[in-house]
């Protein structure tokens, strides 16, 4: 506007005009400039607290201490599983051996080919429609019907054995065989404070081969919430895939635990194995 008035000045007192109009849009100009570098300067400072906060949002729901990825979310494993070996503790020697079922040979497996997506998504909407009563983080699943429809268990098994070289009639399920539902809340009891590291087979006697199907994607369904196996020289993560079975015997050489959800739902199923017929339970197929 005032460099347009200006070109209308004429006469003797133009350039004088001029000039003073000139310094007053000069002056009016750095105090635009001065008052633009606050804004700036602002807009710099709110930039930088969002980026901060945001990293820190980020780091805080990474954990620092996992050192390798075994196998990530948006990895397809499939059809072959992906096996890593791990020396088998001395675990099972406290316990009878069964041949043909006992862990010779130790390690995890992790399979995106055993069960399909529908069907992990299924076991959700049976789990939504009421099938399940969910009061609680953990619920047990030996008699949802859910699993044995399509046999998920039974190829689990099949899975299992074949890894580990055994044979899949002298493995029997048992329990705990649950289901969990994991959010950010807090739990409340002790038994439920699964992000603490443990071994399977000294929480649970029983328990050979452990194996959790994954029912929700780690990054958009939640975050935390990975599945970690503990060894000495690092923390090896494997992220949880809808309709991933993960896998591994459940000795001392697969210390694990599950990073805290810090966002969203968890869901998965926990199939436990035994090679005694005395902790055998009965198929949830049948009743
Ligand atoms: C987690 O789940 C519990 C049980 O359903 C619910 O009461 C709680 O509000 C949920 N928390 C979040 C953060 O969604
Ligand atoms: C693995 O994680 C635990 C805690 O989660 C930490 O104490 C330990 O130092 C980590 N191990 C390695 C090798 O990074």
């Amino acid at each position: 506007m005032a460099v347009t008035r200006l070109r209308n000045i004429k006469g003797p007192h133009a350039t004088e005009i001029e000039r003073k109009i000139k310094r007053g849009n000069t002056l009016r100009q750095a105090s635009w400039w001065r008052g633009y570098r606050g804004l700036a300067a602002l807009l710099l400072v709110v930039l930088c607290t969002c980026a901060g906060a945001g990293l820190l949002l980020h780091l805080s729901s990474l954990d620092s201490d996992i050192t390798e990825t075994l196998v990530r979310q948006r990895e397809l494993v499939s059809p072959q599983p992906r096996a890593y070996g791990v020396p088998c503790s001395e675990d099972y020697d406290n316990y009878k051996r069964y041949p043909g079922c006992t862990p010779q040979k130790c390690g995890r497996v992790v399979t995106d080919g055993v069960v399909t997506r529908e069907e992990a998504l299924a076991s959700i909407l049976d789990l939504h429609s009421g099938a399940l009563s969910m009061g609680k983080q953990f619920v047990n699943i030996y008699r949802w019907e859910g699993v044995s429809v399509s046999n998920v268990r039974g190829r689990i098994q099949a899975a299992i054995a074949e890894a580990f070289g055994l044979d899949p009639e002298l493995m029997y399920l048992t329990k705990p065989t649950f289901f969990s539902r994991i959010n950010s809340t807090a739990a409340r009891t002790q038994h439920d404070e699964y992000w603490h590291p443990h071994i399977d087979k000294v929480t649970y006697g029983s328990f050979d081969y452990t194996s959790l199907l994954y029912l929700s994607d780690y990054g958009s369904d939640f975050t935390g919430g990975r599945f970690i196996f503990m060894d000495h020289n690092a923390n090896r993560t494997v992220e949880p895939r809808t309709g991933r079975v993960s896998f591994f015997s459940s000795g001392s050489e697969n210390l694990h635990r599950v990073e805290k959800v810090t966002w969203g739902t968890r869901y998965a199923i926990t199939v436990s194995f035994t090679c005694d017929p005395e902790h055998a339970i009965s198929d949830p197929a049948l009743p």
